[in-house]
């Protein structure tokens, strides 16, 4: 192992291995406790126990002194994720800049936007071929050679964290690529791998499940079982035919994923997508998802990584609705001890929903009812990343007022598809997924190209590419306002648009369609909304940077306004009062500061992006404006 040297031995690894004693005696009742609910009834639990507190052991033995150091200035700042400066990063690394030591030479750019969190997808070994993107893993300590080596890999995380940047990688730990060594030794005949899997030889095992569940993607591979014919049996494979679904109920699978999370992370890396979250327990008679024991895998793994390398977060991927993602922080016993972040799925979904709508009421709603997480916790904010926009999670809480029915989300479907209500929409969208009967599913298209910006520069109208630009920057003005982790996805920063060559060329899956290269747009109207919309994010990034009150802690009140066009939210938090405003519609409008507590003090506050300037008690926002105003002393503000 590179990097970092090992200063393990002498005082120094003396002082380490007590903060581990430490750290074991005070996680190990936590630990236990969710190993229990995985194999408690199991004869063999105490066995189970003993070999993975072993293994974490033996974990912290290896980690290079330079992580462990990280590990003790994280625990004194265990805000670290929280505060308004972390500011995340999603890219492919070909389609970002080519290899790992080529992100190196981006991190000026990174920098520039005010980076301190990267996400690299699919950078470990996949299987060769179609690997659902990178996301079908034949080998967890390999990379993609493409890209470089895991040497390399080490060398970028450290040079990253050099510039104050974390990596996260994925960890995909729901499937393994049927060319993983688990796999192929199952194939082979080997009965121990073959229990690694759900091998059902016969129909009716799997009739057990199947009337149950959902499927991913009914279209390009639908079902969630494939036949094997070197095993002559039925393989689970919830998304793609060659990712076989691993059976955590075998612990002897929990143990092998816990050891690889472990190397990557002594590897350097920091954050682990913990990817297709919410599938990881089966039970049969149900959906599947979000399984109790689905939950009880996280806090396990969350509380052996506190142990072993508490530098370490995980941020989970559960494409569920809002009430059920809410949960991944460890919600049910209001303790957040799952993910550290979670992707705020319903959040992206309903922002997208309020702009076709012009209108921002149930973004509001969802906001305002949702459970607080527990503290330790945050959302990850986003607009678009490399999955389609999937509608789910805003049918899920029927009842809810934040939700919708099939009907209204088919209309928010056609208008990114293109087809608005009196004719042509701005938008240059693609449904993903859909087939009769079900037409409401995933959208795909980059965020320039679903907001407008790829129908102006066609028409080569400057009106139009203004508004895109407009709703481009309102969009991330909300989630750069939020709690949480605001996350950028590769491109949106400077308006790339649909790479139609792409999704051709590579078929099958439309979600290429908004898998770009990056590149500065040679178009020259093209090339100036780039400009603007990337000046617009770094103005908008450093503001919130700069001041405490964006901290995940805030206290936050959704604002409803007579104009429902407009979400509005004031914070408050280090000493700080700042009300966002963002409107949705493409009509301007004022908005009367006397209805916003506590009233007459935002007569003198100021806009931190500079958009607009407070007038009497009154404040006016352009179409698809945005303004954080501030107020000048701190006002004790009504709860
Ligand atoms: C996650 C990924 C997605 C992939 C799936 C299966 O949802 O984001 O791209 O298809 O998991 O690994």
């Amino acid at each position: 192992m590179t990097g970092g040297g090992n200063s393990n031995s002498g005082a120094a690894g003396a002082d380490s291995q007590a903060r581990f004693a430490a750290r074991l005696a005070a996680g190990r009742a936590q630990s236990l406790g969710a190993l229990r609910d995985l194999y408690g009834r199991r004869s063999d639990f105490a066995a189970i126990a003993e070999r993975v507190f072993a293994e974490i052991e033996s974990c912290h033995r290896r980690r290079p002194a330079v992580l462990r150091e990280l590990d003790n200035r994280r625990q004194r700042q265990p805000d670290w994720f929280e505060q308004p400066g972390l500011i995340g990063y999603t890219c492919y690394v070909d389609r970002f800049a080519g290899s790992f030591n080529q992100v190196v030479d981006r991190i000026p750019y990174l920098k520039s936007l005010g980076v301190s969190y990267l996400h690299l997808l699919s950078v470990l070994k996949a299987r060769p071929g179609d690997s659902d993107g990178g996301f079908a893993i034949e080998d967890y300590r390999q990379t993609n050679p493409q890209l470089g080596s895991i040497d390399e890999l080490e060398q970028l995380a450290a040079a990253l964290r050099a510039e104050g940047i974390s990596l996260c990688v994925d960890f995909v730990y729901n499937h393994t690529a049927r060319e993983h060594a688990w796999a192929r030794r199952a194939m082979a005949g080997e009965r121990r791998y073959r229990d690694y899997y759900f091998v059902f030889d016969s129909e009716t095992q799997k009739r057990h499940y199947e009337p149950w569940l959902q499927q991913v993607f009914p279209v390009s591979a639908p079902g969630n079982f494939t036949f094997e014919q070197s095993l002559d049996a039925w393989v689970w494979t919830t998304f793609y035919p060659f990712q076989w679904d691993l059976n955590y109920q075998n612990p002897q699978v929990f143990v092998e994923m816990l050891k690889n999370l472990l190397y990557l992370a002594n590897r350097g890396v920091e954050v682990f997508r913990m990817d297709a979250a919410a599938f990881s327990w089966k039970r049969a008679g149900t959906d599947c998802l979000n399984q109790p024991e689905t939950h009880a895998l996280l806090r396990a793994l969350r509380a052996l990584v506190g142990i072993a390398a508490p530098s370490v977060v995980l941020k989970v991927e559960a494409i569920v609705g809002a009430a059920q993602a809410t949960m991944y922080f460890g919600a049910a016993d209001c303790r957040g001890r799952e993910g550290h972040i979670a992707y705020h799925n319903a959040l992206m979904a309903s922002l997208w929903r309020s702009l076709a709508q012009e209108n921002a009421a149930k973004t509001l709603y969802l906001l305002r009812d949702l459970p607080r997480n527990p503290p330790g916790t945050a959302w990850v904010n986003y607009l678009r990343c490399h999955d389609d926009i999937g509608w789910g999670a805003l049918l899920d809480e029927r009842g809810a007022n934040w939700s919708s029915d099939e009907a209204e989300l088919q209309r928010v479907v056609d208008f990114y598809d293109g087809l608005g209500e009196g004719g042509e929409s701005y938008a240059r969208g693609r449904r993903f997924q859909t087939q009769a009967g079900h037409q409401v599913h995933g959208t795909n298209g980059t965020l320039a190209s679903l907001a407008g910006l790829e129908r102006a520069l066609q028409a080569g109208d400057p009106g139009a590419v203004d508004l895109a630009v407009a709703r481009i920057t309102l969009l991330h003005s909300v989630i750069f306002s939020q709690s949480g982790v605001p996350l950028i996805n590769m491109g949106d920063e400077v308006g790339l648009l649909n790479d139609y060559g792409q999704a051709d060329r590579l078929g099958g899956d439309g979600r290429w369609l908004h898998r770009p290269v990056w590149h500065r747009p040679e178009n020259p109207l093209h090339r100036r909304a780039g400009d603007r919309i990337l000046a617009a994010l770094q103005a908008m990034l450093a503001a919130r940077g700069a001041n405490p009150v964006f901290h995940a802690r805030a206290e936050v009140q959704f604002i409803e306004l007579a104009q429902t066009a407009v979400l509005a939210a004031a914070r408050r938090y280090g000493g700080q009062t700042v009300l966002t405003l963002a409107n949705f519609s493409a009509q301007s409008c004022r908005i009367d500061l006397q209805s916003v507590p506590p009233g007459g003090a935002w007569r003198s506050a100021t806009d931190l992006l500079g958009a607009v300037a407070v007038d009497g008690d009154t404040v006016a926002l352009a179409g698809y404006g945005r303004a954080w105003l501030q107020l000048q002393q701190a006002t004790d503000y009504p709860e």
